[in-house]
C-alpha cells in the first residue's frame, strides 16, 4: 500500500534521506536521488536566520525540480518566528515543511529549539499548530524518543501533534541525552504504530546501515518507511541496495571503484555548480574518505585529494584512483 503525506504519494515503504547539516545540501541530495532516495529534506534551517534574511539560511532554501518530493526543515524556539519562517520557506516551493524537534546539540537544544521542545510538550504543540496554520503545505515533524531515559514521551507527542494537523512523523530511536551514542531502540516507535489513534505515517530512523537490517527492522517494527542518515554519507548506494534487497531478498553487488569515482565526480561537479569553484572544491574534501572507505592504501590518495587546489588536479587524482583500483569491488 502506498504511503501518503497529504497529496504526496511516496509509494510502498519509502526510503527517506535524513536532513543532515553540512551534508544533505543540493549536491549530496543529487547523488542520493540518483540512487533511489524516495524523499529528501534540506539541512535544518534556522527560523531566526530566515527572518533576518541571513545569506547562509536563505541559500539553504534552494531546491530543484528533480528533487521532488522534498521538504524544507526549520527549527527555532520562538513560536511567532517559526510561523514567519514557515511563510518564508513556503515561498521557496517545497512539497512539504518539516519541523526539527530532535537536534541534540547544545547550541540548538540549549537555546530552546530542536530536542529541547521535548521538555515542553504544550509549547511544542502550540508551535506545531502555528506552523501548520502558516502554510498550505503538509507539515511533518522529526523528533526523538524523549529528552532522557526518564521522559520518553514520544507516544504522547505523536498523538498531540497528529491532533494539530501534522501529516507524518519521523522518530529517531534515541533520547536527547543519548546524543548519537548507544544503539537506537525502535520499540517505542512500534508502540506508536500500534496505537489505533495514530493514522499518519510513522517513519523509523536511527542506525539503518545495511539492507539486511533494513529488512529485519521493517518486519520487526512495523513502520511505514525509513529514514537513513549516516549510512548514506559517501555511500548513496545504500538506497538502491536496500530497495533491491526488499524486492528480491538478495544483496546487490556493491559499487565498483569506477562507480565510486563517477559518483564522486558528479558530487564534485554539483558542488561546484551550487557553491562556486573554490568553495565547491574545498567542501568536497570532507567526502573523499567516505566515498573510498575500505579501499586498501587509499590514504595517500586521500591526502592528495584534500590538498589539491584546482579542479584539474582533483580530476587527475580521481582518474589515477580509477585506474589503479579498476575492477575492484570493495
Ligand atoms: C552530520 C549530521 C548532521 C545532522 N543534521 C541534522 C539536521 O539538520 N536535522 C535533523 O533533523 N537531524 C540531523 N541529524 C540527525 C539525522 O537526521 C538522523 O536523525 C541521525 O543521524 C540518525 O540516523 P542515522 O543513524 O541513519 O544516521 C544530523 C546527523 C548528522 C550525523
Amino acid at each position: 500500500m502506498s504511503v501518503r503525506i497529504g497529496n504526496i504519494d511516496l509509494g510502498e515503504f519509502p526510503l527517506l534521506l535524513a536532513p543532515m547539516e553540512d551534508v544533505s545540501d543540493p549536491p549530496f541530495r543529487y547523488v542520493c536521488k540518483q540512487n533511489g532516495a524516495d524523499m529528501m529534506y534540506t539541512e535544518f534551517i534556522s527560523s531566526e536566520g530566515l527572518i533576518r534574511d541571513a545569506a547562509k539560511s536563505i541559500k539553504k532554501l534552494d531546491i530543484f525540480e528533480y528533487e521532488r518530493p522534498i521538504g524544507i526543515q526549520i527549527f527555532g524556539s520562538d513560536i511567532e518566528h517559526m510561523r514567519e519562517a514557515t511563510e518564508i520557506a513556503t515561498q521557496a516551493g517545497p512539497d512539504l515543511m518539516d519541523i526539527n524537534y530532535g537536534c541534540p546539540v547544545k547550541q540548538v537544544a540549549c537555546r530552546g529549539a530542536g530536542a529541547s521542545l521535548l521538555q515542553d510538550i504544550d509549547k511544542m504543540v502550540a508551535m506545531t499548530k502555528a506552523v501548520v496554520e502558516a502554510t498550505h503545505l503538509p507539515v511533518t515533524v522529526k523528533t526523538r524518543l524523549g529528552w532522557n531515559d526518564d521522559t520518553k514521551n514520544v507516544y504522547e507527542v505523536a498523538e498531540r501533534l497528529q491532533d494539530v494537523g501534522i501529516k507524518a512523523l519521523t522518530i529517531h530511536g534515541r533520547t536527547r541525552a543519548q546524543m548519537y551514542k548507544g544503539v537506537a531502540d525502535w520499540s517505542l516507535i512500534r508502540d506508536i504504530k500500534r496505537n489505533p489513534r495514530i493514522q499518519i505515517p510513522i517513519f523509523g530512523n536511527g542506525d539503518i546501515d545495511s539492507p539486511q537490517k533494513a529488512a529485519n527492522w521493517r518486519l520487526e517494527y512495523e513502520v511505514d518507511g525509513m529514514m537513513i542518515g549516516r549510512a548514506s554519507i559517501g555511500y548513496p548506494w545504500i538506497f538502491r541496495e536496500v530497495k533491491h534487497f526488499f524486492r528480491t531478498g538478495e544483496f546487490l553487488e556493491g559499487p565498483t571503484v569506477a562507480e565510486r569515482v563517477e559518483v564522486c565526480r558528479t558530487h564534485l561537479e554539483k558542488s561546484i555548480e551550487w557553491k562556486g569553484l573554490k568553495t565547491g572544491i574545498f567542501e568536497m574534501r570532507r567526502h573523499y574518505s567516505n566515498y573510498f572507505k575500505g579501499i586498501n592504501h587509499f590514504k595517500e590518495y586521500r591526502m592528495r585529494l584534500v590538498t589539491a587546489a584546482t579542479l584539474d588536479e582533483v580530476q587527475d587524482i580521481l582518474s589515477e584512483v580509477e585506474l589503479k583500483y579498476s575492477a575492484e569491488v570493495v
